[in-house]
């Protein structure tokens, strides 16, 4: 099950006015119920089904924020798994960080294209520019994974650092930086921000 960092209200303040880094590591606190959710979603990763599980989500209302909220618990579940892996599960650690990479990629890109351009429209530069930044880190945990030994104990100690970095990312957007983004669109607006992102992320899926 995928522990996440939920509890707190604020560590840097409301949205658009953030200070620091979301790179601080905040206490694992809180258990999600989302096991399901995410178990489902990573049984439907990277096939047909799961491209019209998200074109129905975000055909419907708009819903982008939903749409990622899915991807990050189905990363978080990747990270479940990766996690329970022994240092002579080399194979596993391996393949299991591939799906992390190309998940990660796609949600990326459909962030850094649509999402975070609209924050800036939304007068939040601070925010997306910070968000964008920390993306620039997932890439270096993903380098510096890929090219060290998955079966050194090393090697998890690291990824349990970058899931701690990713969590904290995840409650920014989440908690702070979406909701105030989604209230300040009217529905047609959060349709054509869903319809954009639902395009990019195309491209990837
Ligand atoms: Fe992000
Ligand atoms: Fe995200």
């Amino acid at each position: 099950m995928a522990t996440r960092s939920r509890s707190r209200a604020s560590a840097r303040g409301s949205s658009g006015n953030s200070e620091g880094s979301a790179f601080s590591w905040g206490n694992q606190a809180g258990t999600l119920a989302l096991a399901a959710v995410a178990g489902a979603a990573v049984g439907l990763a990277a096939n047909f089904g799961r491209k019209l599980m998200v074109q129905g989500i975000a055909g419907k209302a708009g819903a982008w924020d939903e749409v990622l909220h899915m991807e990050h618990e189905t990363v978080l579940a990747l990270f479940d798994q990766i996690q329970a892996t022994s240092d002579d599960q080399v194979r596993t650690r391996t393949h299991l960080l591939a799906k992390i990479k190309a998940a990660l990629g796609k949600h990326a890109l459909q962030e850094e294209n649509v999402i975070y351009p609209a924050l800036r429209e939304f007068n939040n530069a601070h925010d997306a520019d910070a968000l964008n930044g920390e993306h620039g880190y997932v890439k270096t945990f993903l380098y510096e994974l890929e090219n060290s030994d998955p079966a050194s104990t090393d090697w998890l100690a690291k990824v349990r650092t970058f899931r701690a970095m990713l969590e904290e990312h995840i409650r920014m957007e989440e908690d702070e930086v979406f909701p105030a983004l989604k209230a300040g669109l009217d529905e047609a607006g959060n349709a054509k921000l869903g319809a954009a992102m639902l395009k990019e992320g195309m491209k990837l899926a």
